[in-house]
C-alpha cells in the first residue's frame, strides 16, 4: 500500500491531525493557489453525493487542477461488470490521485492495495467517512477554540453512521468525553466502544434525547438515520424520526454549544434551529473545501507555505 492514501482516519497521528488544522487554517485566508497545476485528480462516487464530491472539486479548481471521475457508477463500465481492482488499475493510468466513495466497508483499503497512487475514502460503507472527520475536527476547533477535554454528544444513527465512527478516532487524540444518544436498535457498535475503552475515553450511552444531556455539552453532533444501510425498511421506518432537535430544547444549553451535522438532514434537526447562533452545520460544510484542500495536498507531497 502506498503511504499518502487516506483510507481510515486512523491513518492519521494526532500531530497529523495537528498540522492539517494549520494547513486548513491556510487555506481558509486564501483558498485560491495554483498548488495542483498540472496534476489530474478522479473523482468517483459509486454512492450518491452533494457535500463530499463537490467540495472536493471545489477544492481541486481553486487549486488549480482538473478533476475526471463520475458522480452515478452506472454511467461506468463497472455496470458491465468491470471489477473495482480493474477500474481503480484504469483511473490510475489517468489520474495523480483517487477520492473514491463505495457502498462495501474496506473498498477505501482494498483500493489503495492495488494502486500505487493515493486513494482518499470519501466514505466506505458504513465503515469510515475519514475527510469529513478532518472537516468535524476543523469545525470543532474553529468554534470552541480548543479540542481538548470537550463534551462531544453523538445523537441519531450510531451503528451505521461512519462519520460517527471515525469522528470518535479521530477526537479520541483529544480527551473528550462522548455521550452516545441511540434508540436500541442503532446503538454504537460493540467496536467502537472497545476503542474508547482501550484507550481510555470516557463514554456514556443514552436511549433518551433529553435537555439533561444537551445542556452539559459542548457539540451536539445529530446524524440522520441511513435508510441505505437498512435490509428491513420496516425496521428503518420504526426509527426515522426517533429523535428531532427542536429550537426550544436549547434554552439552557451552553453558551459555548454548537450543534453539528454531517449532512444531508432529513427531520433530526426542525427548521427553527437553523436560526439559533449556535447551530453550525452550514458553515461546517463549508469548511469542507479548506479541510480537504489540505488532505489533497498531504496526499500529493505538495507542501503548503502560510499565508
Ligand atoms: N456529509 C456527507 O458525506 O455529505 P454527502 O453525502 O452529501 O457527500
Amino acid at each position: 500500500m502506498n503511504t499518502k492514501s487516506l483510507v481510515s482516519i486512523v491513518d492519521f497521528s494526532k500531530d497529523d491531525i495537528l498540522r492539517l488544522i494549520g494547513t486548513a487554517e491556510c487555506f481558509e485566508r486564501n483558498p485560491n493557489r495554483g498548488l495542483l497545476e498540472g496534476k489530474v485528480c478522479a473523482t468517483l462516487f459509486f454512492e450518491p453525493s452533494t457535500r463530499t464530491r463537490l467540495s472536493f472539486e471545489t477544492a481541486i479548481n481553486r487549486l488549480g487542477g482538473r478533476i475526471i471521475g463520475f458522480s452515478d457508477a452506472a454511467t461506468t463500465s463497472s455496470s458491465k461488470g468491470e471489477t473495482l481492482k480493474d477500474t481503480i488499475m484504469m483511473v490510475s493510468n489517468y489520474a495523480d490521485l483517487i477520492i473514491m466513495r463505495h457502498y462495501l466497508e474496506g473498498a477505501a483499503r482494498y483500493a489503495s492495495e492495488v494502486t500505487d497512487i493515493p486513494i482518499i475514502n470519501a466514505g466506505d460503507g458504513a465503515n469510515q467517512h475519514p475527510s469529513q472527520t478532518m472537516l468535524d475536527i476543523y469545525s470543532i476547533y474553529k468554534t470552541q477554540g480548543r479540542l481538548d477535554n470537550l463534551q462531544i454528544t453523538v445523537v441519531g444513527d450510531l451503528k451505521y453512521g461512519r462519520t460517527v465512527h471515525s469522528l470518535i478516532v479521530g477526537m479520541s487524540h483529544f480527551n473528550p468525553t462522548f455521550h452516545f444518544v441511540a434508540p436500541e436498535e442503532l446503538k454504537i457498535p460493540e467496536l467502537y466502544k472497545h476503542f474508547c475503552e482501550t484507550n481510555g475515553i470516557r463514554y456514556h450511552e443514552h436511549t433518551e434525547f433529553s435537555e439533561e444531556v444537551i445542556n452539559l455539552s459542548d457539540i451536539l453532533y445529530m446524524t440522520r438515520v441511513q435508510r441505505e444501510r437498512f435490509t428491513d425498511l420496516i425496521e428503518y421506518e420504526k426509527v426515522k424520526n426517533v429523535y428531532v432537535l427542536r429550537n426550544n430544547m436549547l434554552s439552557h444549553s451552553k453558551d459555548n454549544l454548537k450543534i453539528l451535522h454531517p449532512l444531508p438532514r432529513i427531520n433530526e434537526i426542525a427548521n427553527d434551529v437553523d436560526n439559533n447562533p449556535k447551530a453550525y452545520y452550514i458553515e461546517q460544510a463549508r469548511n469542507g473545501v479548506f479541510a480537504r484542500q489540505a488532505i489533497i495536498c498531504d496526499a500529493l507531497g505538495i507542501e503548503v507555505v502560510s499565508g
